[in-house]
């Protein structure tokens, strides 16, 4: 008898093929802020600790704080201490990270400040450090507009078409979000950027497209054929995307008093998991194949009128409860936040996506500070069987099959179907499968920042937000926003802290028959 022949499993690596990281300079406006000690420079460091930043690159922060670049490298490596996902740190690797990094201090309003940053730029070395640029903008979005210019106007930033190449390098810009709080205002952004640099320099973050799990969202659904057939409204009766957060808005009330959930995740966060999720198989694994079905996907979600709003969004804000024990103050006496705010700290939705593949399938989106656990999660979940044979013995109504993509904590994907209880009775109760990224992979959890970085290094755009798809996030965002007409809010939208967010929310699917699956409790497998 011939044996069977074990094929080894095949490892295909997608980008690395594609990528080519040339000699280049990292500019971090806003050098002295919080996301650079605590997102950014982590993840550089743990970047170059891995060998994946090109053998010459420079990284040089500017903001106004007078500092040198041995006290700026200090309070780096002090913070590191405590931001770095791995401990200790390195200290053979910090030094000689440590060696391509300059402070320039500056306003963003003084030309002065440009020509010292040019002047870094061009010391001895690779004529590359000083053409090529990417330039992170981790400073007010107020200020997006003029950092362009000036850099502009010092000769540091050329507007080309990056797939035509240039002679002087390339240059790139990378922003922070939020990308505007409404779609005039991100309209503004993207003119005021769009006049300095194309489309293509432009690279918009939404930090959850840098996470393995949300990434892993398109390798699962276009790399097996038996999901992918049940991916339809033939087979799906329903899909619950949950982000929630068990922590209030601790230090940041006076952000939050200006953005509130529906800016904060919902336009952003939550749209893009979306997409990821329904969207159609895009032609290649090219950025803007990829970028072109987001778009059309989030095109087809239908826009919320006023009377959509009143019967399909539920917003709300927490009061004072108990947190995981611990007792949580109410949203408005929380620091810098006003007394009377009528800001939401959750909002729940139903959305239809009108299109064949979705059409008549809700889609319950869901997100809020304060409630019971951290997590995010996607569940998928399918019709119930046409017929229960089983009725007799357990009733009517068998639970029905699902998949769970848990995008965060303890990542993985978890399907849920019925199982016979062992026994002589006929018993059947829902059981699961589960598939622990740790367990298979071992607890390698890179930073969301780290993969982004690199990728706006390299040019790849792919987890990068277009500037239609922004435009159309906001677009269905500020549809919400009209019907909320400023109206305050009632008592019924209010929740307490530790709890699941307002009694409304359980309604809003109640009305269908659905309910609200809590995001599982999944402790790490290592
Ligand atoms: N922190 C986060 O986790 C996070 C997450 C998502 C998005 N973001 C976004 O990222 C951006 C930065 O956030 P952050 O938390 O780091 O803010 P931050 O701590 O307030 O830092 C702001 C930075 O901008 C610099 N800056 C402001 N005005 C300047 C000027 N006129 N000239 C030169 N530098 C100036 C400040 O430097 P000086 O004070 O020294 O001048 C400081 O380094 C914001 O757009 C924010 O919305 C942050």
């Amino acid at each position: 008898m011939i044996p069977e022949r074990v094929e080894e499993p095949q490892v295909c690596r997608l980008s690395e093929a594609r990528r080519t990281v040339e000699p280049c300079s990292m500019v971090i406006f806003g050098a002295s802020g919080d996301l650079t000690f605590r997102k950014l420079i982590p993840a550089l460091y743990h970047d170059f600790k891995e060998k994946l930043l090109p053998a010459e690159f420079r990284v040089v922060g500017f903001a106004r704080r007078e500092k040198t670049t041995e006290s700026w490298r200090a309070e780096l490596r002090q913070a590191l201490e405590q931001f770095s996902r791995t401990k200790p740190v390195d200290e053979e690797v910090w030094a000689a990270f440590a060696r391509h990094l300059f402070y320039c201090q500056g306003d963003l309003a003084d030309p002065i400040a440009y020509a010292r940053l040019e002047q870094l730029l061009s010391a001895p070395g690779n004529p590359a450090l000083r053409c090529n640029l990417v330039c992170y903008l981790a400073i007010p979005p107020s200020q997006f507009g003029l950092a362009a210019e000036h850099l502009h106007r010092a000769g540091l930033l050329q507007r080309n078409d990056p797939a035509n190449g240039s002679p002087r390098g390339w240059q790139r810009i990378v922003v922070e979000k939020p990308f505007g709080h409404d779609l005039a205002s991100a309209q503004a952004l993207n003119r005021d950027l769009t006049r300095f640099a194309a489309e293509p320099q432009i690279f918009r973050i939404d930090h959850y497209l840098g996470k393995e799990t949300v990434q892993n969202i398109l390798m699962f659904r276009f790399s097996n054929a038996l999901f992918e057939r049940l991916w339809h409204r033939d087979a799906i009766d329903h899909v619950q995307l949950t982000v929630s957060e068990a922590h209030g808005v601790d230090q940041r009330g006076g952000y939050y008093e200006e953005a509130g959930a529906l800016r904060d995740m919902v336009q952003n966060h939550l749209l893009q998991v979306l997409s990821l999720i329904a969207m159609e198989p895009p032609v290649s694994l090219d950025a803007e194949a990829i970028r072109d079905e987001k778009v059309k996907l989030l095109r087809s979600i239908r826009l919320f009128s006023p009377e959509d709003v009143a019967r399909h969004v539920v917003r709300g804000q927490y009061r004072a409860g108990t947190l995981n024990g611990v007792p949580q103050p109410a949203y408005r006496q929380e620091p810098r936040v006003r007394p009377d705010s009528n800001v939401e700290t959750y909002v729940a939705l139903k959305l239809f996506i009108d299109n064949w593949r979705w059409s008549g399938v809700p889609f319950f989106l869901r997100t809020g500070k304060a409630l019971p656990r951290s997590a995010s999660e996607v569940r998928i979940q399918f019709r119930r069987t046409p017929h229960v044979l089983f009725a007799a013995q357990c009733g009517p109504k068998l639970d029905p099959n699902s998949l769970t993509l848990r995008l965060q904590p303890n990542e993985g994907i978890i399907l849920h179907f019925n199982g016979k209880v062992p026994g002589t009775t006929i018993a059947v109760r829902p059981v699961r499968m589960h598939f622990s990224y740790d367990a298979e992979f071992g607890a390698y959890t890179p930073e969301a920042y780290e993969r982004l970085l690199l990728e706006a290094i390299a040019g790849d755009a792919t987890l990068f937000i277009r500037r239609d798809e922004v435009e159309i996030a906001w677009q269905i965002a500020d549809s919400i926003r009209a019907g909320w007409q400023d109206k305050p809010l009632s008592d019924r939208e209010f929740y307490a802290a530790g709890t699941w967010g307002p009694v409304a929310a359980e309604d809003l699917l109640a009305q269908t028959g659905h309910a609200w699956r809590e995001p599982m409790v999944i402790k790490p497998s290592t």
